[in-house]
């Protein structure tokens, strides 16, 4: 339907995560501000974050180190340029944070503690809370934009950016949930649009992001034409809490600091299979933990394995990692005295809407940061703790350009083609495709299979222009994207592994696979 009302801000910032937020807080000295977010301020993915904030901050440790752990991590595709950004201004980054409010962990002398996760060859991992480390972030942020008095919207998913003659973004529709279907779709036109709308683990069966997870936001971009790429390189976490066979929906995470303190990878044997096949063992980084585990599984016909704590005592679980403890007893498991059971599942899209190191994307006036955002440091696989820290100091960056000038759009014009919305039936099947093609392990076969059933669901379209029928068609949109993505790459690199081409081919694919709508298979 036609907007029923329109609003107006200078800065649009769409999501409310580490990078929204921090954007909205910063884009103050641009303009005026207004965040709209899907759920509630601080329901998205941030406040799930366990392990932490990675910086180089601890006594011996430099950006060099920093960035040498995350091109290793990166499998060639990391952008040098961008990653020695994110690890020089990291620091910085997680200072400002501690300043609006964010309490870390600290040892008795008011020292900051440092943990290690996977792929880093220090400890440098920030974390609040024991294992909290998202919610504390998130508390702070949150409680920093009421006491600036900006303005959100909340309850309301963004349907589509909107666009001047010359194709400039100068603003949003989006739907107001509650108010129905004719009443709650309203417009904010402004200056820029700041796209922080999280991940996309929802294209997944099983996943550690929360239900709200659904692309919308890379969906809105490629429909705006925007360049998205290497949405192939889908992380799995490799210790997800294992609730059974068929466990669907978002999963307790187990992180990897517990690794880092020391915990250990066993099959049902007991027998630790991570040490031999990675000289960092059960720190090597996740692409290739997540495989091993994969890999033990088909081998001893399971579908989980273990992760061994039971050294750690009750003590220090209960103050090192209270979050996990509290996931494990709500199902039953002592992690003091029983192995937990884990595996791998969808965590984190290592690719996104394409961006410079200001944050801009090919769409003039729209700029992406966060999980949402390619801004080139996380190549074919993110390094831990990485992706907050990505979204501080891009956010920051788009901040620093947006109030060196706003850009200065024209009126919005209408939309050219035709609207279409899919039944939200769809989305359990696309999940189950998408898990059992486009997974954790892929060839040509599974993909096109995926693909095949994607285009069939493509075709169940729906009248009833809810917010889960825009949820089940953003969803069809990025699946489709990352699996002709995962089609295309034939090679295994970082996070993308191939069964047919298990080889990195640096002579062919040392490059970005680049998505736009006009491709012609979305
Ligand atoms: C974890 O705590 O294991 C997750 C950290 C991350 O995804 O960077």
């Amino acid at each position: 339907p036609a907007p029923g009302w329109t609003t107006y801000a200078d800065v649009i910032v769409i999501g409310s995560g580490v990078a929204g937020l921090t954007a909205a807080l910063q884009a103050r000295a641009a303009g005026s501000v207004l965040v709209v977010t899907k759920a509630v301020l601080d329901e998205g993915s941030t406040r799930w974050a366990q392990g932490g904030v990675a910086a180089a901050l601890g006594e011996g440790d430099t950006p060099e180190q920093h960035m040498q752990d995350t091109l290793v991590a990166g499998a060639g595709l990391c952008d040098e340029d961008a990653v020695r950004v994110l690890v020089t201004e990291g620091p910085g980054a997680v200072r400002r944070l501690m300043s609006v409010g964010a309490e870390f962990d600290r040892d008795a002398d008011g020292n900051i503690l440092l943990t290690r996760e996977g792929g880093h060859l220090r400890n440098r991992i920030v974390h609040a809370g024991g294992d909290a480390t998202g919610a504390e972030i998130s508390r702070a942020l949150v409680q920093a934009v009421h006491e600036a008095g900006i303005e959100v919207i909340e309850h309301a998913l963004v349907l589509d950016l909107l666009r001047d003659a010359e194709g400039r973004a100068c603003g949003v529709t989006l739907h107001v949930m509650g108010e129905g279907a004719r009443d709650g779709v309203g417009a904010v036109h402004g200056r820029a649009v700041v796209l922080a709308a999280g991940g996309m683990g929802q294209v997944f069966s099983s996943t550690t992001n929360p239900h709200v997870s659904t692309g919308d936001g890379v969906a809105l971009a490629l429909r705006a034409g925007a360049e998205v790429t290497d949405l192939e390189f889908v992380q799995f976490h490799p210790t997800v809490l294992w609730l059974g066979p068929g466990a669907e929906g978002q999963q307790p995470l187990v992180s990897e600091a517990v690794r880092g303190e020391g915990a250990h990878l066993v099959d049902a044997d007991g027998v630790r299979f991570m040490t031999g096949r990675h000289p960092l063992a059960e720190l090597a980084p996740r692409d290739i933990v997540a495989k091993g585990i994969t890999r033990r599984m088909a081998e001893t016909g399971t579908d989980h394995m273990y992760l061994d704590g039971r050294h750690f005592g009750a003590e220090m679980w209960a103050h090192r990692f209270p979050t996990i403890l509290a996931a494990c007893r709500a199902n039953g498991i002592d992690p003091a005295h029983d192995l937990i059971p884990i595996a791998p599942a969808a965590h984190y899209a290592s690719g996104g809407v394409r961006t410079d190191l200001a944050g801009r994307t090919s769409v003039p006036g729209l700029y992406a940061c966060g999980e949402v955002a390619c801004t080139g440091v996380q190549g074919a696989n993110r390094l831990a703790s990485n992706s907050l820290l990505e979204g501080l100091v891009f956010a920051e960056r788009i901040a620093e350009d947006l109030a060196r000038g706003l850009p200065e759009p024209g009126e919005p014009v209408a939309p050219e083609g035709d609207a279409w919305l899919l039944d939200p039936g769809i989305r359990t099947p696309l999940q189950r495709a998408m898990t059992a093609g486009a997974g954790v392990l892929r060839s040509r076969d599974s993909l096109r299979e995926t693909m095949q059933v994607l285009a069939e669901l493509g075709r169940r379209t729906g009248d009833d222009p809810c917010v889960e029928s825009w949820e089940a068609t953003n969803l069809h949109t990025v699946a489709g994207a990352l699996a002709a993505a995962a089609y295309d790459r034939e090679e295994t690199r970082g996070c993308h592994w191939r069964e047919d081409f298990p080889d990195a081919d640096d002579k062919d694919w040392r490059g970005h696979v680049v998505t736009t709508m006009a491709d012609g298979r979305l």
